[in-house]
């Protein structure tokens, strides 16, 4: 019996356009490395936007886009080297698919059908291996997850890209799911990521795009947070609550009154004084869900006035997680400053459109992330 499940995540979004004849010409050369940290190179026609993707998480690894003056800047984080996205210890996920569940599992342990409390043991309940919060919680779809996992080159042209995965199984996920994820630029400034996947027995899938986002490029070596740079506009009233392990509680907070409120665009550090635990014990800073008033058309916008550059993301996704870096501690690319400076606590900004998290455990949401 073959469960059929087509999930799409699209993800897409626009950038300012600007009047230039300055091409957007990326300053490294394309690395000519082995699977898969192979590197492809997409460019919009009308030099918009340019884009690199490795095969290893089907990452976007640099994107490269106009500012104000015309000149060229690589507005996400990551590494020289894409090796380092199996090496690097501090493992920020950066800007790779995130399956076969991104975000939270409580204790790693879900059942099907669902239930709030699963108990060990039984038949239907599964055991994912933990990797976070002192082995309470399984993040990021288990220690081998999606964004490390070996995705292969399907097809690509000069402005598309699909990768293909086949997760058998791994860690203890029922069934075999195979997804495809397919990046693709256009002209006007857009970057558009749609993933889907196909399982073989009932599995729980919930995916996400990690992208961090910096529009400044640190092309002022004087600004090396998004706090007071960063306007960030997010179409969403409600908050999940969460417990000490930041696992939601099935509560959500009223934005109204709050440094949750970014209803009207503020500045990311607006509030900073409020954020103080909000992403748990001895951090500050946001890390938290967004569900979007308008479920299947939620909109978060991200600009900068210093560099002028704007992205609008949107997505079919319910929800949006904002992690605003607050574990940061990653050496730099060159061209945002090179070996000798690190990408700090705050530096960038992750939007991770995606579902409800850990609905798996919260069977009084009523939502379905068993994919059949
Ligand atoms: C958490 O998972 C472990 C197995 O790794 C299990 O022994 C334990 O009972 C689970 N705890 C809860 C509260 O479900
Ligand atoms: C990915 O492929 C490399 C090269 O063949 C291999 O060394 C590595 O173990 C693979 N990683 C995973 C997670 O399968
Ligand atoms: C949120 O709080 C505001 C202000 O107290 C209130 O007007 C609004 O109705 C609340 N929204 C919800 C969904 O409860």
């Amino acid at each position: 019996m073959v469960y059929k499940i087509l999930l799409t995540l699209l993800l897409s979004f626009q950038l300012a356009r600007f009047t230039s004849s300055v091409a957007a010409a990326p300053s490294p050369p394309p690395q000519n490395k082995d699977w898969p940290f192979d590197v492809t190179e997409l460019r919009a026609p009308d030099g918009s936007v340019t884009a690199k993707f490795v095969s290893i998480g089907a990452t976007l690894t640099e994107l490269w886009v106009k500012d104000k003056y015309g000149k060229a800047r690589d507005v996400v984080l990551g590494y020289d080297d894409p090796e380092q996205l199996w090496t690097d210890p501090a493992h920020p996920v950066f800007n790779a698919i995130v399956g076969r569940y991104a975000n939270r599992l409580k204790n790693g342990t879900f059942s099907i059908p669902i239930s709030r409390n699963p108990t060990p043991g039984a038949p239907n309940v599964f055991q994912i291996p933990t990797n976070a919060h002192n082995g309470q919680v399984t993040l990021h779809g288990g220690i081998v997850g999606w964004d490390r996992r070996n995705w292969t080159l399907e097809r690509k042209s000069r402005t598309s890209v699909t990768y293909k995965h086949i997760d058998a199984g791994h860690e203890n996920w029922p069934g075999t799911v195979t997804a495809y994820a397919t990046h693709t630029v256009e002209n006007g400034g857009v970057l558009k990521t749609v993933v889907k996947a196909t399982a073989t027995e009932k599995t729980p899938i919930m995916l996400t795009q990690h992208t961090y986002w910096n529009l400044d490029a640190f092309q002022d070596a004087t600004v090396d947070t998004v706090l007071d740079t960063h306007h960030l506009q997010i179409t969403s009233s409600r908050v999940l609550d969460v417990d000490t392990n930041m696992i939601p509680t099935g509560k959500f907070i009223n934005v109204s009154n709050t440094a949750f409120d970014f209803r009207r665009a503020q500045t990311i550090g607006a509030r900073w004084d409020a954020t103080t635990a909000l992403c748990g014990e001895g951090c500050q800073g946001y890390d938290s869900e967004w569900i979007y008033d308008d479920q299947k058309r939620g909109r978060t916008s991200l600009w900068s006035d210093a560099s002028g550059i704007r992205v609008d993301i949107t997505s079919n996704q319910p929800a949006v997680q904002v992690y605003t870096s607050n574990w940061m501690n990653t050496v730099r690319k060159t061209h945002h400053g090179g070996a000798a400076k690190s990408y700090g606590k705050w530096s960038a900004v992750a939007l991770e459109q995606q579902g409800y998290v850990a609905a798996v455990n919260t069977p009084e949401w009523g939502v379905d992330q068993i994919c059949k």
